[in-house]
């Protein structure tokens, strides 16, 4: 039995896949200040025109470029890898895959889209890219695109990330790119949060608002914004893992998962590994699709679908989406790219229709997978990852207790080299769980008694 399933370059998959396209109900609009829809010129100064079209997109698939499969041709196909030291470890019959996205050179799956992202921007003639981060990932895979396509790159990072993270500042800076703490000085957004609140940790929410303005503000007309994940166009690139997953599956001789498990933040790598199998329970087979969120920031699984604000500041158009709150702060846990208030319209509506299976963990039992994962397969995995593992383990030990041989399939997506404070903190016994307090929920909450009301359509399906 091999361990590792490689594609060929030539097998790559070719074409990225849309759930927009099969989902049974409808995405319900963004909407203006006004609470009317949107139309797509009114992203025109935040998104070039290219990117614009396939977030509206309702076409099942869309034609990958061949400049962009020749740079992510440096790390894909990524292996997809049999956890057999894991297996046996828990001694369950359950068959355990993963997709490495800790492949690329930023360590994550986020590259995947950023290259995208910079590509169509550089196609557009745009020449800066600005962008928030909250573990640093994103705002490394982006500072690598843009080096590698000859942008200019700004990133905002959050606080308190900026703090705990000095190195992946660092990489950001070795591939050439701007990285400030945010809250920062630079931006309106920035400076009024600090007055308010000098001491913050910083908020996804609050570095969006500033790289928004940064991006609108540029009067040259050839700057603009980039979004690590939530929106379509950022899922959509992401699809390509799925796919591949797919191809390799078969490849190992699995007919389709039963299980198939990713953490989730803004919902990019749990919809990339997950919406093509997504696409299969929509036509009938019986899987298990959980995206996995800290119980500090339970935006799945205790907040309301809602219309809310994608940043701080109420910059962005109002998505329909389940949300804690523009205003949110979240607890300052390590998992940072597990923080923002809201999730990926596409994941709300997969979830709304009851085809997804929420689930939220606390910070040591993550931990506690992270270094079952250590102890067996070796890898030190990313904060956020290790949120996918402590699920994995779950369904791993239930397959054992049911005596059923299932097949789990879960992203790894990303390593954790740059995130060993966070381990250094486990191991020194200092972390502790938090779950986020009814209370403050609801404080957060009232925010969106304001706004216009987000109706749950399904179809009932499911
Ligand atoms: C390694 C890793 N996994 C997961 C995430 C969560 O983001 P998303 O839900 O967009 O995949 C992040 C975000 O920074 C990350 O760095």
């Amino acid at each position: 039995m091999e361990q590792k399933i490689q594609l060929k370059e030539s097998d790559i998959p070719r074409q990225w896949y849309n759930l927009a396209a099969d989902l049974p109900t409808p995405l319900l609009p963004p909407l203006g200040p006004d609470g009317k829809p949107i139309t797509p010129d009114m992203l025109a100064p935040v998104f070039p025109m290219n990117l614009i079209e396939q977030e509206v997109s309702a076409e099942r698939w869309i034609d990958i470029p061949e400049d962009i499969l020749n740079i992510l041709y440096r790390w894909r196909p990524a292996p997809l890898k049999r956890a057999v030291y894991l297996e046996k470890y828990l001694e369950t019959p359950a068959r355990i895959y993963y997709k490495d996205e800790s492949y690329s050179p930023p360590g994550s799956h986020k590259p995947n889209t950023a290259v995208a992202q910079a590509w169509y921007n550089k196609e557009f003639g745009i020449k800066k890219l600005t962008t928030e981060t909250g573990a640093g990932q994103w705002g490394s895979a982006l500072a690598f695109a843009c080096q590698l396509l000859g942008l200019e790159c700004k990133v905002f990072m959050v606080r308190i990330s900026f703090d705990q993270k000095p190195f992946r500042k660092i990489m950001m800076q070795v591939w050439g790119a701007n990285c400030v703490a945010s809250p920062s000085n630079e931006t309106n957004a920035g400076r009024k949060v600090l007055e308010e609140m000098p001491d913050t940790p910083g908020s996804l929410g609050i570095a969006i608002s500033e790289a928004i303005e940064e991006a609108v503000t540029d009067t040259s007309g050839t700057t603009r914004y980039s979004l690590g994940s939530v929106l379509n166009h950022v899922l959509l690139h992401q699809t390509i893992i799925g796919l591949e997953a797919k191809k390799q599956l078969e490849m190992a001789g699995e007919k389709l998962p039963d299980i198939v498990i990713g953490c989730a933040g803004g919902g990019s790598n749990f919809a990339g590994l997950s919406f093509p199998f997504v696409a299969d329970k929509i036509n009938g087979a019986d899987i298990k699709i959980v995206p996995v969120e800290p119980t500090a920031c339970p935006t799945m699984t205790r907040a309301p679908f809602a219309y809310d604000f994608g940043d701080t500041a109420c910059t962005t158009p109002l998505l329909a989406m389940y949300t804690l709150g523009h205003a949110f702060i979240p607890p300052p846990i390590h998992a940072g790219g597990l923080r923002y208030h809201g999730m990926a319209p596409l994941v709300c509506q997969a979830i709304v229709e009851g085809l997804l299976e929420p689930r939220a963990y606390h910070q040591l039992d993550s931990y506690n997978a992270a270094m079952t994962w250590v102890k067996t397969e070796g890898a030190i995995a990313a904060p956020e990852t290790s949120q996918a593992l402590a699920a994995v383990i779950e369904e791993a030990k239930k397959a054992k207790e049911e005596g059923k041989e299932k097949v789990i399939l879960f992203n790894y997506s990303g390593h954790g080299l740059m995130d060993l404070s966070g381990y250094d903190a486990f191991l020194s016994g200092e972390l502790v769980d938090y779950e986020l307090p009814e209370e403050e929920l609801q404080k957060y909450l009232q925010d969106l008694e304001k706004l216009p009301k987000a109706e749950k359509r399904k179809s009932g399906k499911w």
